[in-house]
Order: structure tokens, then sequence, then C-alpha cells
């Protein structure tokens, strides 16, 4: 049973700060709600080790959006339909292509954010999955630093927004349904304490840590959608984990993303004798949607029976790589690959959850006061599968329509709040000991065998076992962000188990081997909330994503 808090307190024994709106997350979608949501409010800005450690930061390839001359939202709009095989919300992604020029625009403009450019224009390159040239990138392939930085410069100097690093949020506080604030661990001090606020923007990342191999950072243990669940959210779509056809493959080195913009200026994955592997696969060989690629890899892998492939981009000349990929030029070369000479050994990782909290198209979520963008949240822009780039986009456009309720749900929550000190839980806690160090290992390269690529049912019963083996960890009282981290990976690896054991079909980034087909009657989300007795799950048809309870506050003209 999943506990409603992972740990037992009483808030009036606890010290307390109070805000007008807690931010939780410090990537593209947290930093740029913060921003905004400063012009007025007083923010706090939490953050779970420094600003910049983010996967935002160490993101590459750049930012999607029409603005190319040949370019238009209806061809953006097709292109990420189609790479999300069938589970796209249309209304979800007309929303991002309408409206992800002006946001990138504002990026420039009004944030001061440096963009490449040739003659004057923007230098946009393509991606997989893309019919035109539309992801613009800055310092070559530097384009989450960049963003990250021109953020966080406007954002330091705003005296109305603290900063806490290094806190690390437990759970979310709820009076009645309603979002209270968060509860959380100083990890510097280890001590608990609280952020009382009547609104909460969750913008916490992803969750690549339930794989042994992936492009995320250490702190993307997908905490946020599993405190959101805990606290009465709507979480879909966990299936769909996305990995990157290309990280860096090489022993005893951490994965490391060689972007996917490498092939967007011609380089190819080849095999072991250099032969291009996806000729004759996709009309957009190697920029073919990611799930197509990957399993195209996987596919070859296991015929060569070898554990990575190659990028060769050795025939584009040596002076347009270093100088359009200047980071990946220098992380390979200190790793012994001139990639300028030789093939870069490469593998899929795990990349993106295209899944996670539920929202409307304003960030709200099922729970009155709560809010979520970015990665942590799932609007139903990508489907079964995001096409490459669309997500600092969405983490844009989403953060920025967050706005368009803020002023009213900050005003009618802080009434609200009086009753908060009131709070109190406490539940029976296991003792036991679970050695943290030897589970999550175990955990991770589990995820890895039996809910990687490639499923099969027998496979998804073995997660199963192993899961319900080891329940028992979410019992436990622990005190450390390493215990609650585990907790919450247990937590998601369940539900993405069983969402993985429902769809009896490949799509996207869930292939199934028992049901290598697609079927009609799949277009559906397999949607999670905490029911009376327990997690419950329901399948919602495309199109019918958002159930009851998202309107809880209507739209003024009273933006931040
Ligand atoms: C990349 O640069 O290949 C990553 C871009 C993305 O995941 O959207």
């Amino acid at each position: 049973m999943i506990p409603r808090y992972l740990v037992n307190f009483d808030l009036e024994d606890l010290p307390g700060i109070a805000f007008d709106l807690v931010v939780v997350g410090s990537g593209v979608a947290g930093l740029s709600t913060a921003l905004r949501a400063a012009r007025r409010f007083r923010v706090a800005l939490l953050t779970k080790t420094t600003l910049t450690v983010t996967a935002t930061r160490i993101a590459q390839g750049g930012i999607a959006s029409a603005l190319g001359a040949d370019d238009s939202p209806e061809l953006h709009f097709q292109d990420t339909i189609q790479a999300g095989k069938g589970l796209c919300e249309e209304e979800a992604v007309w929303t991002l292509v309408r409206e992800g020029p002006m946001r990138v625009t504002e990026l420039i403009e009004e944030v001061g954010a440096h963009f490449d450019t040739v003659d004057g224009h923007l230098d946009l390159t393509i991606e997989g999955g893309h019919s035109r040239r539309r992801v613009a990138h800055a310092q070559g392939d530097a384009t989450g630093s960049e963003l990250e930085a021109s953020l966080t410069r406007r954002l330091l100097y705003n005296k109305r927004l603290d900063v806490f690093e290094n806190y690390y949020v437990i759970d979310i506080l709820t009076v009645d349904g309603r979002c209270a604030g968060v509860l959380g661990m100083d990890a510097e001090e280890g001590t608990i304490n609280y952020f009382r606020a009547p609104a909460v923007v969750l913008a916490m990342g992803g969750m690549g840590q339930l794989y042994p191999v992936t492009t995320n950072p250490e702190i993307c243990t997908g905490d946020g959608v599993s405190m959101a669940l805990r606290a009465g959210a709507e979480v879909s779509d966990l299936e769909f984990m996305q990995f990157h056809p290309t990280s860096l493959h090489l022993p005893e080195t951490p994965r490391w993303l060689i972007s996917e913009a490498l092939r967007g200026e011609g380089a190819m994955i080849v095999d072991h004798a250099g032969k291009r592997i996806m000729e004759g696969v996709h009309p957009l060989k190697d920029l073919a949607p990611r799930d197509t690629v990957v399993n195209e890899m996987v596919r070859v892998m296991k015929k060569l029976d070898r554990d990575h492939l190659f990028l060769d981009a050795t025939h584009i000349p040596a002076a347009k790589l270093k100088e359009r990929f200047p980071t990946i030029y220098r992380h390979c070369l200190e790793a012994g690959i001139d990639i300028t000479q030789v093939p870069i050994p490469v593998s899929p990782a795990a990349h993106y959850m295209s899944g996670g909290v539920v929202t409307n198209l304003r960030g709200m979520t099922r729970v009155r006061g709560l809010y979520a963008c970015g990665e942590v949240a799932c609007t139903g822009v990508h489907g079964a599968n995001r096409l490459a780039s669309n997500s600092l986009l969405e983490g844009l456009v989403f953060s920025w329509r967050i706005m368009q309720n803020l002023p009213q749900a900050v005003e009618e929550g802080a009434g609200g709040l009086m009753r908060v000190c009131e709070l109190k839980h406490k539940i029976r806690r296991s003792r036991l000991p679970v050695e943290i160090n030897l589970l999550r290992p175990f955990l991770q390269q589990m995820m890895m065998d039996c809910v990687g690529f490639r499923r099969s049912r027998d496979g998804l019963d073995e997660a199963w076992e192993f899961l319900t083996k080891n329940l028992e960890v979410l019992q436990v009282e622990y005190v450390s962000p390493q215990g609650f981290e585990l907790q919450n990976m247990i937590t998601l690896a369940t539900l993405m188990v069983k969402a993985a054991v429902l769809r009896e079909e490949s799509r996207g980034c869930h292939f199934r081997v028992d049901f290598p087909g697609q079927a009609e009657y799949w277009r559906r989300h397999i949607v999670f909330s905490m029911g009376a007795r327990g997690v419950r799950n329901e399948l919602r048809p495309v199109g019918e994503l958002i159930g009851a309870g998202y309107d809880w506050m209507p739209v003024e003209a009273k933006e931040c």
C-alpha cells in the first residue's frame, strides 16, 4: 500500500515558512514559471541539489518551433502527431505548436538567450521525425546550458524570489484535498521543515534513473510524479519511457548524450562493418522518429550479438564538426574518441518520460492549487513517443500558461492556509533496514532487463514479482533523500510495469514482443490515481485524457 506521506510528522512541531507560490525544480519549466510569477508574488524556488544540476542544463540538440520561412505550426503539428503514434492529445499539440514560436521569440528578445544565427537568421537544424529544419540551438550543442544561464541571470536579481538549494521535497501537503505547500528536508542539515503556500508548481523533471543506463542526471528519480500521485493527482502514460538512440557507449564511462542533431548534420548509425543500419528501414533513414531508430538498433545488436553500434560523423568536415558540436567533440576527445577520425560507439539509453502528472492546458492537476509543467507533467503532447526537441518547448509553453489563472489560485487559497499547521500524519512504520545502496542498482537492472526497449509478459511478470517482494520499502521510515528516492522509484516502477502489462500491443516507446502489432482499441491512456483501496487505473480514450475535476479555477484576464 502506498502511504499518503513518506514520513510521519506533526507540523506544529516543525519550522515552517510562508510564500505565495512554491516552485519545485530549476530546469527550463521551473525557472520560467518562477521568473514570471515573481513579477507579482513572493516565490520560493526549491531545487534538489544546486540550481544548475538539471536535465535542461545538459540538453544539447535544441528547441523546436515553426520559425523557419518554409515552416508552419500545421507542419510541426503533423510531425508531432506522427511521432506520437496515435496517442497525442490534439488540442495540447495545437497549443504547443501555435504558441511555441512566440515563446522562443520572447526567450530571445526578453530573456536575452543567444541562439546561433546565420546572416542574421536563426540557424535551424533538423532532428528525427521533423519534416523541416526547425530546431534552434545555442553555442552549437549547448542549448540547454544557454537557456538555463539566461533564465538564471534574470532570476537572481528578483527580490521577490528566494532560491533554496539542496532542498529535498518529500511530499505535497494537502488540507481538505487542497494543496497547502510542501514538506521537505534540508539535505545539508538533515532536518525536516515545510513551506506553506496556496499554490505549488511541480517542475521536477523525469525518471531516467529508474534505469542503469540513462542520459539523465542523478537527480531524475521521478519524485514529482510519485508525490503528486500520493497527493491525489492523476498520472498517465508511464509505459512510454523514451530511449535515446545514441548515448556514448564506453566501458567504465557513464552514458552521455550524443545529440540527434549530429544525425541532422549528416552522421549515420553503422554496424561493426561500417554498414548503415537505417537504409531501407524508414524513408527518413537516420532521422526516423526515435522509437523506430531504437527498435532497429536493438534488432541489429541482437542479431550481431553486440551491445553497441557506431555513429559515424567522419565524413563531415572536421572544422564543421568542431565548430557545430564543440561540447560533444571535447567530451569524446577526453574519453579517447576523436569524432573527426573514428566512429563513436553508441547504444540507446533511457532519456525521457513521455507520461507523467496529468494536467490540463493551463498546467492544472486534479488537486486544487497544484500545477505541473515540463517533463514531470503529462499534457498529452508527446503521446507514445516524443518528437525530438519538443521538450524544452513544452516546458516554456505550458509554464507560461500556468500564469493564466495562478493569481486567482493564490488569492483563493491564501484564506484556507490557517489550518495547515494543524496537519499531522502518523502511521505504523517498519523499522526493517532495507539497504538502499544494494536495492537501487538491482531495481535499475531489473527495469532494464524486463521493462526496457523490448517487453514480454514473462519479463513483466518477473518484474512484478521483484516489486511485490520489495513493496515493504514503502512502509519504512527513511531519514535521507536516498531513502525517499528509492520509495519513489519503487512506486513508479510498479505503475510502469502495471501499464506495460495492460497494454497488450506495441506502440511508440512501448514494444511488446508478444504483441508486436498496434491495436486500435489501445488508442487509450492508462491513467492511475489513488483510490480508497490503493492505486486504481482507468482507460481513457485519446481526446479524453483530462477527466473530471480539472477546472477548479476559471481563467480571468489577470495574468502576471
Ligand atoms: C538531442 O540533442 O538529441 C536530444 C534532444 C531531445 O531529446 O529532444
